[in-house]
């Protein structure tokens, strides 16, 4: 684009407010010309046009309003003034064109110098980036979540730092219970000024999700709940201080333990077979009345016992349980306190929950003998799966 030019301003009057305007007007014209300089010839041209020794308008215009001022000091001073700025603009501009010049030089070498010496060979293969599969951890998470959502689950999700409320008070871990000394974890510091139930950790397990759950939605509730836990546990071949579960939770009328025990058949056998067999045993988790734990018939020997199963011909799972009435009681609470109807009376509900470890599934199902594994994001091993 050609730069617009711009004549100076007739000046109106001789007064110092005349003078005043005349100038401004100068150095608008200089700088609304300036703005369309975009080349080294247009500099050049607009450089000779105002600051030309003879001919230039800054010196010639300028100077005439000098001339027929009253006040020729003060019109002196202004004048400098006018120059001084007009100089600032110009070298300021300079530098500009100077540095997109080169450039724009530089940009077009490269592209002339590519195709001049053809350094692009068409006949060469191209460069293969090899294409990542989901994490052995990420998919047993997912396939095992996948079972419950073809059952009608929705699928939940929650926060890994929580408040005790969630992660112990609700779920009938009261303060100081000997239960949570199997759950010592992490907490957030300088908390001490908070009521013990408003204060943060890392949660221990999902089941917090199942109060949050409770707490916003009234029943019937069908969720699974995959996510991340920690664990003040000393890492070894298969315990490490982080790591994944699946949780889950159905409320609704009369759901009874048989309701339970053929979920949990029928998830175990689309997940490791049809052939596996399940069976219960007496456990104890603070939120579930009466609690279980779940074994399955071992997948790999049918359970005749192999190296896998120690032998035994079972492998110990899961945990689950009939929700305890304490937690129902615990959500309708807080419920009241959001300003909720309280919506989980147990004389009209009932619910069971179970939660599963990802790792000790994953370990087993791919037979993989260390849990670090996992996380040491080491390609020889993650290329197997
Ligand atoms: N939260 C338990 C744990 O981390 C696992 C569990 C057991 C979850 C029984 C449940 C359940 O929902 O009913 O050890």
């Amino acid at each position: 684009m050609t730069p617009a030019t711009y004549t100076l301003p007739e000046l109106t009057g001789a007064s110092d407010a005349d003078l005043a305007r005349a100038f401004d007007a100068i150095l608008h014209s200089l700088s609304r010309e300036a703005h369309d300089v975009e080349t080294p010839e247009q500099l050049e041209h607009f450089r000779v046009r105002w600051f030309g020794d003879k001919a230039g308008l800054i010196n010639k215009g300028a100077a005439s309003f000098v001339r027929l001022a009253h006040d020729k000091r003060l019109a002196g001073n202004t004048f400098k003034q006018v120059k001084e700025s007009a100089e600032q603009l110009y070298s300021e501009l300079t530098s500009t064109i100077q540095r997109t010049d080169l450039l724009s030089k530089k940009l077009g070498a490269t592209l002339a110098d590519d195709r001049a010496s053809a350094s692009i060979d068409l006949t060469l293969p191209g460069t293969r980036r090899s294409i990542g599969v989901e994490h052995p951890l990420t998919r047993t998470m997912r396939e095992m979540t996948a079972v419950f959502a073809a059952l009608g689950y929705s699928v939940r999700v929650g926060p890994e730092v929580e408040t005790d409320f969630y992660n112990f008070e609700a779920l009938n871990f009261p303060p100081n219970h000997p239960a949570r000394d199997t759950q010592d974890t992490l907490v957030v510091a300088g908390q001490e000024a908070k009521p013990l139930r408003e204060r943060l950790l890392m949660r221990t397990h999902t089941s917090p999700v199942q109060i949050r759950s409770m707490v916003a939605n009234a029943p019937p509730l069908r969720i699974v709940i995959p996510g991340k836990v920690h664990r003040n546990d000393e890492s070894d071949a298969t315990h490490s201080p982080i790591f994944h579960q699946v949780e889950g939770l159905c409320v609704d009328t009369d759901i009874t333990f048989s309701d339970l025990k053929g979920t949990l058949d029928y998830a175990m056998k689309a997940f490791f077979g049809s052939s596996v067999k399940t069976r219960f045993f007496p456990s104890y988790f603070p939120f579930t009345e009466p609690s279980a734990d779940v074994q399955i018939s071992c997948p790999f020997c049918g359970g005749k016992g192999c190296r896998k199963c120690k032998h035994s011909g079972w492998i110990e799972l899961l945990g689950c349980g009939m929700v305890n009435p304490a937690v129902f009681a615990a959500v309708d609470a807080r419920r009241i306190e959001n300003g909720l109807e309280p919506a989980y009376d147990t004389k009209k509900i009932s619910g069971f929950a179970f939660g599963m470890g990802v790792e000790r599934i994953a370990m087993m199902k791919y037979g993989v003998g260390d849990i670090g594994q996992f996380y040491s994001g080491d390609l020889r091993f993650l290329n197997q799966f």
